[in-house]
């Protein structure tokens, strides 16, 4: 038998974080990341502290495979894993992506529940194991940190699950996965799961136990919780709760409960929570995906306080009404920063203070940004400056950019406008018409820069409040059943809606020319 490496986990109550933004998470429909994107949140979930970066499935598009190795690249110092299917060419492209990786970790799955085994892969459990045994082998002998993850492990029958870890393990895996890939099971019954498994597989104390959970029921966090008290050590999640259908459990609060409740949830992690709402919001700015209000620890109403009673507990003292203080989350307080007048100098150290280290260029051009907005803004606030400079650091590598825009819109139509926009270094102008100005604004969009992608979706909120207060827009199109989303930010929403539109189509020229997935046979 061969003995699995370890990941570093010093003691009992330490819990390794495994984010899965870049990969379930941009799995969800929607919120599908540009090759930047991507490695700005992987440069930010470094700074976070997650132990384990799930930077993508390299098998599954020469785009994800790119990003893959890049984020390997450059992370110096969480591991880096890609995901693979059990099958040679999936384990061969994988540990290729990673091959710059400082540590990196190869990620391999079957699913073992009944009907999975039955229906998805057609196969008799013993070819499974047969295929587990392979494909663990295969990964060690090409990394030295190998995680196996039973899908849909939660539905798979007891014994079977045994022996399929007991032979992971023995094939060299240091971290067994058990997912509740569609977001089924209980607490009471995750943690069971987790205390018999640990009993039950010979080999058991040979590898850490992750738990990976779905909120299809809104179970995710404490089902992921409660794996712990069974004796897991690994949380796969991601920032906001991004993922598949109704998402995965949320890092910030995974994260929040075990600080906050320390005292029921005797565990720690290596997470440095300041940075969890910057993470939240650039994880919201790249996917276009809003954070609701109400979200827990990053939601805007997170931590305030509407009603009379609890505004005079507050004042008070703060422990009446808060569990946590904003700002052990980085939430700053709303504070005015500067007028027209401020200068180059005091717009960088705010960037800095609200966790922003941009380049020259894209400094200048944010600069420039914020002039303009304290032009036409009487006040602008923290959120104007991080909607800005979310905008510019999203789109500042387009090819196509809005240079100006004039609209005739009101009661007497038809309402029309004329938009000029430089695409690739030509600046070309349009005037259409439509039926309101955002579509007009679209229907000239689309004569200057022609494509077949469909509006699914057409957002707007504002960044602060106020009549003045900056438009938020998201568009998201969907082209040949690819969906891409692109936000803009503007005093003006008509400004912002084409913005955001523009921002969409360069996402969908990006994508276009990374190339198409590869062919994914269901396994
Ligand atoms: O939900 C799931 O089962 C997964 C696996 C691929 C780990 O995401
Ligand atoms: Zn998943």
């Amino acid at each position: 038998m061969k003995t699995p490496i370890m990941p570093n986990v010093s003691n009992d109550d330490r819990v390794l974080i495994f984010d899965t933004t870049l990969r379930d998470g941009e799995q969800s429909p929607g919120a599908s990341m540009t090759f930047e994107e991507k490695l700005e949140v992987a440069d930010l979930l470094d700074q976070l502290g997650v132990d384990i970066i799930e930077a993508g499935f390299p098998i599954a598009s020469p785009g994800d495979f790119e990003s893959v190795s890049e984020v390997a690249r450059r992370v110096k110092r969480a591991s880096v894993a890609g995901l693979a299917r059990a099958a040679e060419r999936d384990i061969e492209r994988c540990a290729e992506a990673l091959k710059h990786a400082h540590r990196p970790r190869i990620h391999t799955f079957i699913s073992t529940s009944p009907v999975h085994m039955k229906y998805k892969l057609q196969m008799e459990p013993e070819r499974v194991l047969e295929l587990i045994s392979a494909s663990v082998t295969s990964a060690r002998n090409k990394v030295a940190d190998v995680e196996w993850s039973a899908e849909d492990g939660t539905r798979t029958e007891i014994d079977f699950l045994c022996r399929c870890i007991e032979t992971a393990i023995n094939a060299g895996a240091a971290t067994i996965n058990i997912p509740d890939t569609v977001g089924y099971i209980t607490p009471t019954e995750y943690e069971a799961l987790f205390k018999t498994l640990r009993e039950r597989v010979p080999n058991s104390d040979k590898a850490i136990f992750s738990v990976h959970c779905h909120d299809d029921l809104g179970l995710a966090v404490a089902n992921s919780l409660a794996g712990l008290q069974g004796g897991a050590r690994q949380i796969e999640c991601t920032i906001n709760g991004i993922g598949e259908r109704a998402g995965n459990a949320a890092l910030e609060e995974v994260v929040m409960a075990m600080k906050t409740r320390h005292d029921a949830l005797p565990f720690h992690t290596n997470i440095d929570a300041k940075i969890l709402t910057r993470a939240s919001k650039l994880v919201s700015a790249v996917t276009s995906f809003p954070v609701q209000y109400n979200k827990a620890i990053v939601g805007r109403n997170a931590f305030a306080h509407e009603s009379g009673i609890h505004q005079d507990g507050m004042l008070k003292n703060a422990y009446t009404y808060e569990i946590m203080t904003p700002e052990s989350v980085g939430v700053s307080k709303t504070s005015l920063v500067m007028g027209k007048h401020s200068g180059r100098h005091a717009f960088r150290e705010k960037l800095k203070e609200l966790g922003y280290d941009l380049g020259e260029n894209a400094l200048e051009d944010a600069f420039n940004r914020f002039k303009d907005l304290a032009d036409r803004k009487k006040f602008v606030y923290d959120e104007d400056l991080i909607a800005v400079v979310d905008d510019e650091i999203v789109n500042s590598h387009d090819h196509i950019k809005v240079i100006s825009l004039m609209v005739m819109a009101g009661t007497q139509g038809p309402q029309s406008a004329a938009l000029t926009l430089d695409i690739d270094g030509k600046r070309v102008t349009h005037q259409a018409t439509g039926n309101g100005p955002v579509d007009a604004i679209f229907n000239a969009i689309k004569a200057l820069a022609p494509h077949e992608a469909i509006l699914e979706l057409f957002q707007v909120h504002a960044v602060t409040e106020g009549t003045d207060a900056q438009a938020e827009v998201s568009v998201r199109l969907n082209e040949d059943g690819k969906s891409v989303t692109g936000r803009g930010a503007d005093p003006d929403t008509l400004v912002a809606a084409a913005r955001a539109y523009i921002a969409a189509l360069n996402k969908l020229v990006l994508k276009r020319s990374r190339g198409k997935p590869e062919a994914m046979q269901a396994m």
